[in-house]
């Protein structure tokens, strides 16, 4: 009898994938461990003035860790030269400067929501789900939140996204530099949707939106002043804890009930002029 034929290394790689796959792995964590906040450490450039239109290309981060300061300045020069949604979608979409676009994300998620919305509302990274359907906050933690602007009237009165536009490894926290990196894009949504306030969900938005250190237990509740890099833009900004945090520690839901009224309160004031 002939002997069976060895399977190939390609279909034993593909059937151990498929096996992991099954078990719940979805990324590839290194041996060595990346000191990611230390690799971010750099002084970002100036912001460009609006009309730059011309972008170089940067290194990719698929060749290993990224030039942040190119891919910062990159990124603001596309930014700068989106005067649309659509326009700015399409530059996030083709950015190939954050690292994260190379370990695993599929796709970029933007936002979902209102073009026009009187609130934005920046989580902070795209889980699975959003990965999978190509919108923020579609999964457990985004129907909470859904249910908890739909309680306060505000469904239809947001614009949806978050401080980095693709998935990290793992759902783990997006690292200050993959967050610097997106932060063009962000700013740019918001020169653009023109929203009367800002709601930062999870520590990792407040601290990245507002500069600050301090934990979400801290800031959360509290009025800050959000500014763009170049101090054009400012807006009042509340960090609120994030809704994965809720599902986790129901007790909690209170708090961030109470600091959604808040928001809404104010949003809702009449505008007296000086
Ligand atoms: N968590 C976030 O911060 N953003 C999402 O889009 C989904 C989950």
């Amino acid at each position: 009898m002939p002997a069976a034929a060895e399977p190939s290394s390609r279909l034993l790689a593909e059937s151990l994938l498929a096996f992991w796959a099954d078990a719940g792995v979805d990324a590839m964590l290194l041996e060595e461990a990346i000191d990611r906040i230390e690799a971010g450490r750099f002084v970002p450039p100036p912001p460009p003035a609006r009309a730059a239109a011309t972008v170089s290309p940067i290194r990719p981060a698929a060749q290993g860790q990224p030039d942040i300061s190119a891919a910062v300045a990159q990124a603001q020069a596309l930014a700068a030269g989106a005067e649309t949604l659509d326009q700015l979608a399409e530059a996030i979409a083709g950015f190939e400067g954050c690292p994260l676009r190379f370990e695993g994300a599929t796709r970029a998620v933007f936002y979902r929501g209102r073009a026009d919305a009187p609130l934005m509302v920046i989580g902070e990274g795209p889980g699975a789900d959003e990965d999978r359907q190509g919108a923020p906050f579609v999964g457990r933690a985004g129907q909470l939140l859904d249910r908890m602007l739909a309680a306060a009237g505000l469904t239809d009165r947001v614009f949806i996204t978050n401080t980095v536009f693709w998935r990290p490894p793992g759902n783990r926290t997006p690292t200050p530099a993959e967050q610097m990196i997106c932060a063009p894009f962000v700013e740019r949504a918001i020169a653009l949707v023109k929203p009367k306030m800002l709601l930062l969900v999870g520590g990792a938005s407040a601290k990245s939106m507002l500069k600050r250190e301090e934990g979400i237990l801290s800031l959360r509740g509290r009025w800050f002043e959000w500014r763009s890099a170049d101090s054009a833009l400012e807006l009042p900004a509340m960090p609120t804890l994030h809704p994965a945090f809720l599902l986790r520690q129901p007790g909690a839901k209170k708090r961030a009930w109470t600091d959604l009224l808040t928001l809404t309160e104010r949003l809702d004031r009449p505008h007296r002029p000086d």
